[in-house]
């Protein structure tokens, strides 16, 4: 795993865009993973900056998400569906039919799991953005996630709850469920690309920068990756010694 330490998250931001960005630029038919949440953003907002300046296109590229919100429909403000598009999908020439965002509106979520999961195993993903929660999650993979699960309905622990109640009026807005790739979908990808910044994340960087290898903090299995690149800022960096 390769560590970089940088100023700020508009630092961070910066340099994990230049990472997909000279992919796009080597494959323009790329298959990437997405994340959503507050650490995405400046990327998402760089990667529409390269595609304004004609520097990359994403007409070729495919696109699969981490994860989404069950009991949310996907016209929802904050649906995952709904923020990708504001943030990135809206502003590059992405076909619709190559964004690909878990389905969580329906009667039988085993069946849209099963049918994400089928999705995902053919995928050929080059390269996974991922966020981190303070508890080490990554997708919606909580702590004591086996390291073996596929796509998945997951209970949100109240902490990951509370940690989004931000973006929505209560915290009874806040869905209980969501569906998420798996770990093991996780780990497919030939790439992972893993961003944090602010102290809340610098206890789960301290875990995962520390070596150990645990299902209680799940990010720490990208110490087992074959090509994981993980940028913090120094605030989420502060605990590392
Ligand atoms: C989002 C996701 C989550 C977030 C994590 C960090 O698709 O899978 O694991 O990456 O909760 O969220 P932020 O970036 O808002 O701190």
């Amino acid at each position: 795993m390769k560590l970089i330490v940088v100023k700020d998250y508009e630092e961070m931001s910066l340099k994990a865009s230049l990472i997909i960005k000279e992919l796009l630029m080597r494959k323009k038919d790329a298959t990437l993973g997405l994340a959503t949440g507050s650490s995405p953003i400046g990327i998402y907002q760089n990667l529409i900056k390269y595609y304004q300046n004609k520097e990359i296109s994403f007409k070729d590229v495919k696109t699969y998400n981490l994860d989404e919100y069950c009991e949310l429909p996907r016209s929802h403000p904050e649906s995952y569906y709904s923020f990708m598009h504001r943030n990135l999908f809206s502003s590059i020439d992405i076909l619709e039919e190559n964004v690909h965002i878990p389905c969580s509106e329906g009667s039988d979520l085993q069946a849209l799991c099963k049918e994400y999961n089928d999705l995902l195993h053919q995928a050929d993903i080059d390269l996974q953005l991922l966020g981190i929660g303070a508890n080490g999650h990554i997708g919606f993979n909580e702590p004591n996630t086996p390291f073996t699960q596929e796509t998945w309905v997951v209970k949100l622990t109240e902490k990951t709850r509370l940690d989004n109640q931000r973006f929505f009026n209560s915290l009874d807005e806040v869905p209980t469920h969501a569906m998420t790739m798996g770990i093991k979908n996780i780990m497919q990808a030939k790439c992972l690309l893993l961003v944090a910044s602010g102290k809340n994340k610098a206890l789960a960087i301290k875990r995962l920068a520390s070596g150990e290898v645990s299902e209680e903090c799940p990010a720490t299995i990208l110490n087992n990756h074959p090509n994981a690149i993980v940028i913090v800022d120094e605030e989420a960096a502060s605990l590392i010694k």
